[in-house]
Parts: C-alpha cells; structure tokens; sequence
C-alpha cells in the first residue's frame, strides 16, 4: 500500500486540503496520514469539523504572537519526528505557507518525495506577498509531483525548467469544497440583518498589510459606510490580534457595519454568495468569488491568480485608502461598470481536482 501523507497547519491549507483527505481515504490503495501543523488553532479546528477529518499527528505549535522564525523551527522540527514515525512514501503539502514550506525542507533532508498541491502560482516578487511567494518557489524546488491548478501555474513552472512529465494540471481542490458548501436558501441572523441592503464582505491579514496599509485600507472602508446608508458590512475577523487591534481602532462605532468571529467555512461561502462586493487581501477568496460572479477589490499590489483578474471579477487596487475608496465608489455607483466585474466564471477548474490528484497519485 502506498503511505501517504498530507501536512497542513493553517485555515486556508485545510480548506484546500481536507477534500483531498476524504477522497484519498475512500481508496483501499492507500495508507493516508493526517499531520496538522497546528500553525493555527481555532481557525484550523474549525475547518478539520466541517470536514470530518481528526488528524493522526498534531503538532499544536501555535502561539499568539508567533514568528516565521518560530513556525519554521517548530515545524522543521516536528516533521523530522513524525515523519521518522510513519515513513511515508511521499508527503502532501499545500500552497504557500511556513508550514508547507519547512515540511518540504524536512521531505528534502530525509529525501522523501513531495507533492505539492497548488504548484506554480507567482508574482516574482518576493515581497509581495511575504512570506509567501519565497515558501512556494521554495516548496516548488524540492516538490517531485506539481499538482498545478491552471495552465497558467504550468506556464510558470515550464519556464522555470521544471519537467513537463512531473506537472499535472488538475483545478483548484478549493472549487471542490465550494461545490458542497453553497446552498439555496441558506439562512443566518447576520444575512437577515443585512437583508434589504447591499452587502459588503471583508477580509483582511497579509503580513505585508500589517500596520499603515491595513489602517488605510480600513480607513477606506468607514468613509464608503459613512458615506452610503444602502449599503451594509460583515467582516469575519482574523484572529491575529495586530489585525483586530487596526480593525477596531479605525471601524468601532459604524452601525451598519459588524465585526464577527471567523466564519466556517460552509457559513463563509453562503456570505460570499449573498454579498454585493467583496473587499480583501486574501488569496482564497480571490479563487472561490469569480465562480460565484461576485466582483472583488484585491487590496493589495500583487496577485498570483490573474486568472480572476483576466476573466474580469478582480480588480487589484492596492492599499491607499483614496485608491480603494475610488474604485469601490465607481463600482457602487456605476451599475454597467459592477455588471462586468458580475459574471460568474471558473478558471480554477470543475471541481473535481481531488479527484483527479488521487488518480495521478495512484498511477505515479
Ligand atoms: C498564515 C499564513 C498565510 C495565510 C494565512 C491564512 C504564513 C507565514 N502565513 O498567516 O500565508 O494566508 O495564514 O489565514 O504561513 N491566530 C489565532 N488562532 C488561529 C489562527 C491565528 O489566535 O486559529 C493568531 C495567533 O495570534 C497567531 C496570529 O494569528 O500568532 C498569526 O497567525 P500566523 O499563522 O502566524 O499568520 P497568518 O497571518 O494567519
Ligand atoms: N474563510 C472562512 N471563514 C472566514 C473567512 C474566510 O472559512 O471567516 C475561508 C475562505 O472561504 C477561503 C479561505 O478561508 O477558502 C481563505 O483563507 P485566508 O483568507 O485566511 O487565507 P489565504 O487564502 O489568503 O491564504
């Protein structure tokens, strides 16, 4: 049987990864392991129950306040352990974040193969977004299998020298998830308080967003709720608590705007539906909106999905507070201008990406 493991640690990672776990588990071939990095706690916690997923190996790393210098030590460390335990045949690991990037390393110093799911995303800059866009190129030189959501990613990993014969091009595991969580007739008691008026969802927690440009971009949002009484917010807060700190500083005291705790995940995609525009820093998000035709301002200088930018339902607008406050007013205003950014499309694939990686993994 071929032993298999997936490691994750953060929100995201799981969200993209978890459907992948149950379909590799519904198949006698294998032996899959589950390692949680524990780089994030509730947040992770709360996606592993959605999904039905209990984890083998839990490394609980997570501290308030945490570096890249603290999760790449405790991750590099914890994986030589669990990894010297179970053995696997190859090691599963997602994106772009400080635990995908330290277990990559501790693959590369044990020389166990990896797989990386989401390959080949970019921005060559190694600021923006940072960490990230360092972990992915790191990951994607140690990385045997590229699981490459678009044509695009295989682009970039071609004219990286990688080999052809190693990249599948198989969608974005994410789009299988959001097949399962969207439901007609979702209800919540933030959706029927915001009934009746145009709803704005916001996400925010980049690194490189944190301080000054998290507070301008925050700025910008309470002059469009000050401004506009159609229109009111939901914002489903990071816990990191630089992000709350900025948050309630600029947008405490706006009534048609409420702070929640994050959402799970089904929950967060019935918002996603039900809103009018989207404001974020995220990189998930940017993936899932377009396959529900909902416009987003990216607020940040980079993006690694042009796709969603291509097919029209992104728009990047950076972080200055006139910038955003600009192109959201022309988006609220301008009926014909919000109708192009509306159009559902998917460039991330058809939803059957897990399915198709367990295919590949079961030839290879
Ligand atoms: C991490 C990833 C980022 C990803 C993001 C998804 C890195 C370097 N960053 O960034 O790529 O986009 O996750 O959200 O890998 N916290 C909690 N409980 C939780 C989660 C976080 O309290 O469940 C708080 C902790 O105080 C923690 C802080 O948030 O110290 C930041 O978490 P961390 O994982 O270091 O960074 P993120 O910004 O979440
Ligand atoms: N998400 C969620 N609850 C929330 C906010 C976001 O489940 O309250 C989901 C969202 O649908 C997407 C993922 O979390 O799948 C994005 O995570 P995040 O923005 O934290 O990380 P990134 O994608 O930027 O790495």
């Amino acid at each position: 049987m071929k032993k298999i493991m997936l490691v994750f640690g953060t929100r995201p990672e799981a969200i993209k990864m978890c459907p992948l776990v149950n379909e590799l588990k519904s198949r006698p071939e294998f032996d899959v392991r589950v390692c949680v990095t524990g780089q994030h706690r509730e947040m992770l916690d709360q996606v592993l129950k959605v999904f039905h997923v209990c984890p083998d190996y839990d490394m609980s790393i997570m501290k308030s306040g945490q570096t890249l210098f603290d999760i790449t030590s405790l991750v590099l460390l914890g994986m030589r352990d669990v990894f010297q335990d179970f053995e696997p045949d190859v090691v599963l690991v997602h994106g772009d974040t400080t635990t995908s990037f330290a277990a990559a390393l501790a693959c590369f110093y044990l020389q166990i193969p990896v797989g990386h799911v989401e390959a080949g995303l970019r921005t060559y800059d190694l600021g923006s977004p940072f960490p990230e866009e360092f972990n992915r190129q790191a990951v994607d030189l140690v990385t045997e299998y590229y699981f490459a959501p678009t044509e695009q990613a295989r682009e970039n990993l071609l004219k990286e020298g990688k080999p052809d014969s190693q990249i599948y091009v198989t969608g974005n595991t994410g789009i299988d998830a959001l097949a399962t969580t969207v439901q007609d007739g979702y209800k919540n008691k933030y959706l029927e308080w915001a009934d009746g008026s145009r709803l704005i969802l916001i996400t925010a927690h980049r690194r490189e967003n944190l301080g000054a440009p998290m507070h301008s971009m925050f700025r910008a949002i309470r002059r469009l709720m000050d401004e506009r009484e159609d229109l009111k917010a939901i914002y489903p807060i990071h816990m990191n608590p630089l992000v709350r700190e900025a948050a309630h500083a600029e947008l405490d005291g706006c009534d048609r705007l409420k702070i929640i705790e994050p959402l799970e995940v089904l929950d967060f995609h019935n918002f996603l539906a039900a809103s009018y525009l989207i404001l974020t820093d995220s990189g998930g998000i940017q993936e899932e909106a377009p396959s529900l035709g909902k416009p987003v301002l990216v607020m940040r200088d980079t993006t690694e999905r042009p796709e969603g930018v291509a097919a029209g339902t992104l728009r990047l607008v950076g972080t200055s507070e006139k910038e955003i406050y600009a192109q959201a007013s022309r988006l609220l205003d301008d009926v014909e201008a919000y109708g192009m950014m509306a159009q559902a499309s998917n460039p991330y694939g058809d939803g059957t990406a897990s399915r198709q990686i367990a295919d590949i993994l079961a030839r290879i």
